[in-house]
């Protein structure tokens, strides 16, 4: 073949020398491949050398084949030192991508907070057991006549339109979701032995928009005390020690007069602190009175030889001015970054 290469120990470098550079040239295992195929594989220029060996006359083929077969040789073993080369290369890059730092402290689950006005609850029943009052419960799904009819609330009271209440179907049961916590107040005189002090915190239901100030599911805490000789005077010294427990030496309450039909006399309470946002005044806080003598017969009790004072103010109201949340719904949806802001003591 004419265009067949000659064997010269020239040509023999040169296709060496491309060889070596196409090695030393590849950056990665594909690239290697293709410079193996290119420099080694049929129809490279040191396949064509080499299959023309058989062209050579007798007595040159030692010393041709010597150098074909040299300069093959010196090619396959760059090929496999670059081959090694690169595999201990791609391998640390690997190792070096999956690295990972044993001695970091594992992700654990997320610590969350308790909810402020749960913290809050705490507190209240805290300062009420340390006056040696106890803490009482009643059901959230209550009967009507404990929410309403026992406190003295006639059948035409405005507060059991279905506007403010949800009743609970089929509405002959007379089931609804307590509005307030006063029912607690039948529940403990009816289960109880006299005297009374107790203090029951817990949520109720009213058909509220859900606004900055309103929340159709809120909470309150209820306080009943019936012993005998209990005055007003009594009312007055407990609610200035729960507020000064609960917003410091400061603070103090007003009453107002004001109806409910489980009191006589009632009022409105209100309560002062100079810190408060937008300066020291009055801030509407709850109800109270002295408890009606058709509540206490209605339980059974005599009013000539005792009387009581109750009292019931809301959980959200008092969280907003003690910690100046501006916005109820902040506390219920229940996002924990906003329970985090409180820690573990509101
Ligand atoms: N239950 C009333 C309300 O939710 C608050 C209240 C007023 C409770 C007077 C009382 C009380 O115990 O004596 O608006």
């Amino acid at each position: 073949m004419s265009d067949a290469p000659e064997i010269t120990p020239e040509a023999v470098d040169a296709a060496v020398a491309d060889a070596l550079a196409a090695i030393a040239a590849a950056g990665d295992t594909a690239a290697l491949k293709a410079a193996r195929s290119a420099h080694t594989a049929e129809g490279s220029p040191l396949a064509r050398l080499n299959a023309q060996l058989r062209n050579v006359p007798n007595e040159r083929k030692a010393e041709v084949g010597k150098l074909v077969g040299g300069a093959r040789g010196r090619v396959t073993q760059a090929l496999a030192a670059r081959e090694a080369e690169l595999a201990e290369a791609e391998t640390a890059a690997k190792l070096e991508a999956e690295r990972i730092d044993v001695t970091a402290l594992p992700q654990r689950a997320r610590v969350g907070a308790r909810h402020p006005l749960t913290l809050l609850q705490d507190q209240v029943g805290d300062i009420f057991v340390g006056m040696g009052w106890e803490i009482a419960e009643g059901p959230e799904l209550e009967h009507e006549w404990y929410n309403f009819d026992a406190l003295n609330l006639d059948a035409d009271h405005p507060a059991r339109q279905m506007q403010d209440t949800f009743y609970v179907d089929p509405v002959a049961r007379h089931l609804l979701l307590r509005t307030q916590t006063s029912p607690v107040q039948m529940r403990t005189m009816l289960t109880r032995d006299l005297p009374i002090y107790i203090v029951s915190p817990g949520r109720v239901f009213r058909t509220d928009e859900f606004d900055a100030t309103h929340l159709p599911v809120f909470s309150q805490f209820e306080g009943l005390v019936i012993d005998k000789g209990i005055t007003m005077a009594h009312l007055r010294g407990t609610l200035d020690h729960v507020a000064r427990a609960l917003f410091g030496a400061e603070a103090k309450t007003r009453l107002r007069a004001n109806y409910f039909p489980f009191t006589e006399p009632s009022a409105e309470l209100d309560l002062w602190h100079p810190t408060f946002k937008g300066g020291a005044r009055w801030i509407e806080w709850g109800g109270c009175g002295m408890v009606n003598p058709n509540v206490l017969r209605a339980a059974g009790i005599d009013p000539e030889v005792y009387s009581g004072f109750a009292f019931g103010m809301g959980i959200e109201r008092t969280l907003m001015f003690r910690s100046d949340v501006k916005d109820m719904r902040d506390m219920a949806e229940g996002d924990v970054r906003f329970s985090e802001q409180f820690g573990m003591v509101v």
